[in-house]
């Protein structure tokens, strides 16, 4: 069988007057590492919740590799690891304890769970915490705690909802190796952040969220390239106002205090006819620095566009 590891089409859910998914179609592909980006309130978490069964959409289908997350619902969870945004953790208990209850839950024998506890614990880290509860553990030990917890059943896909919220950067570094090393051992990845500089280095594709819906899916490399790249040159005499420069792929020019800014779509390609024109035009280049549009100015760019979108149409 070779369904996608998550498939949507049409899916929503309200809060009332809150459109939270209106109409969100989304295929994640197996063994994707797949990024959901979005502002505050886009409806990532909700999505996810769909697919584990926390909420109950109103219309539309989600799937699960082919699993309908509804209908087949045990099929579906079992398949799914979840570190979720809130933590939701049984705090009286050692932790270890908590994990070889979730495995329980899925189905794992007893024998078999605590040894994939243990394999958990020692994966993220916390080993020597397994006798501590889940309150007494530090904030990053929690964040590490979830991870462990969504590992215990051996997931094919594994959701990972803000893992590195409010973590620091040791901390986040060590999550994205164990998360990579998973997704090179062939697990499905779902990745919501805000750190969209986390996106770009980690995800084979992106979908941006706003207002319940899809803006755009594609690898991190094809969105950057929509972007504007901006390109300083050094000047050796620089100019009091921008000079019209009569490159094409050039948006703006500004005056910097050594030279110009100029933006331009595509910076490596317009830089060559860029020094050509300055140089035909008088001026001496001394230096030049092409940077490229992060995924966090192209994301920008697209939530503003839509928001702007939103009011025009509301
Ligand atoms: N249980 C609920 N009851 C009422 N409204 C809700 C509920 N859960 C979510 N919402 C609303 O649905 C919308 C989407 O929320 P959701 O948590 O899915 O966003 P998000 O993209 O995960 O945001 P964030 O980046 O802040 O985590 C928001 O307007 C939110 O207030
Ligand atoms: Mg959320």
């Amino acid at each position: 069988m070779t369904a996608p590891a998550i498939e949507t089409r049409e899916l929503r859910k309200n809060y009332g007057d809150v459109r939270a998914l209106s109409g969100l179609d989304l295929t994640v592909d197996r063994g994707e590492f797949f990024g959901l980006l979005g502002p505050n309130g886009a409806g990532k978490t909700t999505f996810i919740n769909t697919l584990v069964g926390l909420v109950h959409k109103d219309s539309g289908t989600a799937e699960v590799f082919g699993f309908d997350v509804e209908d087949d619902y045990r099929e579906a969870r079992d398949r799914i690891g979840l570190a979720p945004q809130e933590f939701n953790v049984d705090r009286f208990f050692p932790i270890i304890e908590v994990l070889e209850h979730k495995a329980g839950y899925h189905g794992i024998d007893s024998e078999e769970a605590r040894r994939r506890a243990e394999d958990a614990l020692k994966t993220v880290g916390i080993w020597e915490k397994r006798d501590t509860r889940f309150n007494w553990l530090s904030g990053g030990m929690k964040r590490r705690f979830v991870l462990a917890r969504a590992l215990v059943s051996d997931p094919d896909l594994l959701i990972l909802d803000e893992p590195t919220a409010g973590v620091d950067v040791q901390l986040r570094h060590d999550l994205w190796d164990i998360i990579n090393r998973m997704n090179d051992e062939g697990t499905t990845i779902l990745l919501t952040t805000h750190y969209i500089e986390e996106a770009e280095r980690l995800c084979d594709r992106v979908a941006i969220m706003d207002s319940g819906r899809k803006v755009e899916v594609a690898a991190p490399d094809e969105l950057m390239a929509r972007g504007t790249d901006t390109i300083d040159l050094g000047l050796a005499d620089p100019p009091r106002t921008a000079p019209r420069l009569d490159v094409e792929g050039v948006t703006e020019v500004a005056v910097t205090d050594g030279g110009l800014s100029v933006t331009a779509a595509g910076g490596s390609q317009t830089a060559p006819a860029l020094m050509r024109e300055l140089e035909r035009t008088g001026h001496t280049v001394t230096s030049l620095d092409i940077r490229r549009a992060s995924l966090e100015e192209v994301f920008v760019d697209l939530t503003r566009d839509d928001r702007e979108y939103a009011e025009v149409s509301a």
